[in-house]
């Protein structure tokens, strides 16, 4: 089959949180399965573009609103994320170092949905599947069979994938003139609670829907920031499937990020090492265990809880431990986890910023990686962390609900908890505290964790079931 991602980000060119890493890895496996897969996703201001080599393939231009705009679609060449990847160029629109938070995102990202269809229109083949992903994508699906100029377009089968749906890509119905011209009949597909909402557009317009985990798409029935009902109603379509992790990328035994490589063999002495030379940067005693959080710093990962947490832990048990946090996000809590250095800088520190290769460092030489999120469509750091031999410590909720196991159950090797509050985490971390005094079944479980097969092989496939069960 012939495949098309339509997505925002996609790693290692650029990336935000984890749709990056799933776009980055899912064409590749599909690849590996006999198929052709290919990202589309903007031409962001990113170092990728000017390290790699790349050829126009197609120019072209589009009204949006009063604007024209002018485009280019460029391919890189030498295939080096394992499959074709195209980039959007619109100059001055997309052409910015972040992807997200400019007062235009809505302009940007339907300016760039509108160049991905004006290309696809010009294709001499039609792809068996275009499959977008979240609301910044999520408009495709509408406007390839309600657009007068896309109409040729409306029999390939299309698949939205809901990685996030706190945000919904809401717009005020005056944008809903910046689409192509579009049959006006079908104008409550585009509404929703009295504004254009791209994400409900996709849900309805979309031949399949569906989310990272099962168990998300379970929650989301019940509550998806005002889409339940939606959702609930269009289940027939609705899915889950979980996310896989790329074993190329996230691999112990060959990760170059790393200091010392290992498997789970070796994985006593191997995380020791990596362990000490973290403590030895951070000027920590390697004795006591380390516990790290490694993610954006926003409501939605619970991070605003994490300097209350890390000072009550610090006040409860006393300095018998360390922790890290890598990240950023919300100005209040860096500046609180910033703060916390003052009192515990033996034992403690904050990188405020998004650092690829530390992250990895980390996970090779923490014991403990905490995710307390209110809300996680899956997460993918529980499962590098399982990877690298690294306890996750997750809230009941989502992803991390499908994916780890208490250690208190039967094969189990995480440590869950039901809250996102501040007596759970510090419950959670007492438990940490007492499983790594236990040796035993501290190396025990991490063997355990290790063992598991996380990778996109067993999803790659659903995916491609999925695009099978729609072809017309
Ligand atoms: C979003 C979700 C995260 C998920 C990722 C990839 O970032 O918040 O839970 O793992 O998308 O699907």
């Amino acid at each position: 089959m012939e495949i098309l991602h339509v997505s925002a980000e996609c790693y290692p060119v650029a990336k935000a949180g984890g749709l990056a890493d799933v776009v980055g890895s899912l064409p590749k496996y599909q690849q590996e399965l006999g198929h052709i897969a290919k990202v589309v996703m903007p031409m962001h201001r990113m170092s990728f573009l000017y390290k790699n080599e790349w050829e126009v393939v197609h120019k072209g231009w589009f009204r949006m609103g009063e604007s024209s705009f002018d485009f280019t679609i460029i391919k890189e060449k030498q295939n080096k994320l394992g499959f074709d990847l195209y980039c959007v160029d619109i100059h001055g629109l997309l052409d910015r170092e972040k992807i997200y938070g400019y007062d235009d995102d809505t302009e940007r990202f339907l300016a760039f949905q509108v160049s991905v269809l004006e290309w696809l229109s010009k294709w001499n083949h039609q792809p068996d599947v275009v499959h977008v992903h979240d609301h910044h994508t999520a408009l495709i699906p509408f406007m390839m069979k309600h657009c007068f100029a896309y109409r040729h377009l409306s029999q390939i089968p299309t698949i939205l994938t809901i990685h996030n749906a706190q945000y919904q890509g809401w717009m005020g119905w005056d944008k809903a003139t910046y689409l192509p011209a579009w049959d006006t009949w079908k104008w409550g597909l585009l509404e929703w609670d009295h504004t254009v909402n791209s994400l409900a557009c996709g849900i309805k317009c979309a031949d399949k829907v569906n989310t990272v985990s099962p168990g998300y798409m379970a929650e989301l029935m019940q509550s998806a920031n005002g889409l339940e009902h939606l959702i609930s109603h269009e289940s027939s379509k609705c899915s889950g499937i979980l996310n896989g992790i790329d074993y190329s990328v996230w691999n112990p035994e060959t990760d170059t990020y790393i200091l010392d490589n290992y498997s789970v063999e070796d994985a006593d002495s191997g995380k020791k090492l990596n362990k000490k030379k973290l403590c030895d940067d951070l000027q920590f005693d390697i004795n006591l265990p380390l516990f790290v959080f490694i993610g954006r710093l926003v409501h939605e990962k619970a991070a605003d809880l994490l300097p209350a947490v890390i000072s009550s832990a610090f006040a409860r048990f006393g300095p018998v431990f360390n922790f890290v946090v890598l990240g950023n996000g919300m100005k209040q809590v860096e500046e609180a986890l910033d703060y916390l250095r003052n009192h515990w800088f033996d034992y403690y520190h904050s990188q405020i910023e998004y650092n690829e290769k530390f992250s990895h460092q980390l996970y090779a030489g923490a014991d403990f990686l905490l995710m307390p999120s209110r809300v996680e469509p899956c997460g993918l750091n529980q499962m590098y962390s399982m990877r690298y031999g690294t306890v996750p410590m997750v809230r009941r909720t989502g992803g991390l609900n499908d994916t780890v196991i208490d250690f208190g159950e039967k094969e189990g090797y995480g440590i869950c908890f039901n809250h996102a509050s501040i007596d759970d985490v510090l419950h959670a971390m007492e438990r940490a505290l007492g499983l790594y005094r236990d040796k035993d079944q501290f190396f025990q479980i991490r063997e355990r964790m290790m063992r598991i097969n996380n990778s996109w092989e067993n999803s790659a496939s659903s995916y491609i079931a999925l695009y099978q069960s729609i072809q017309k």
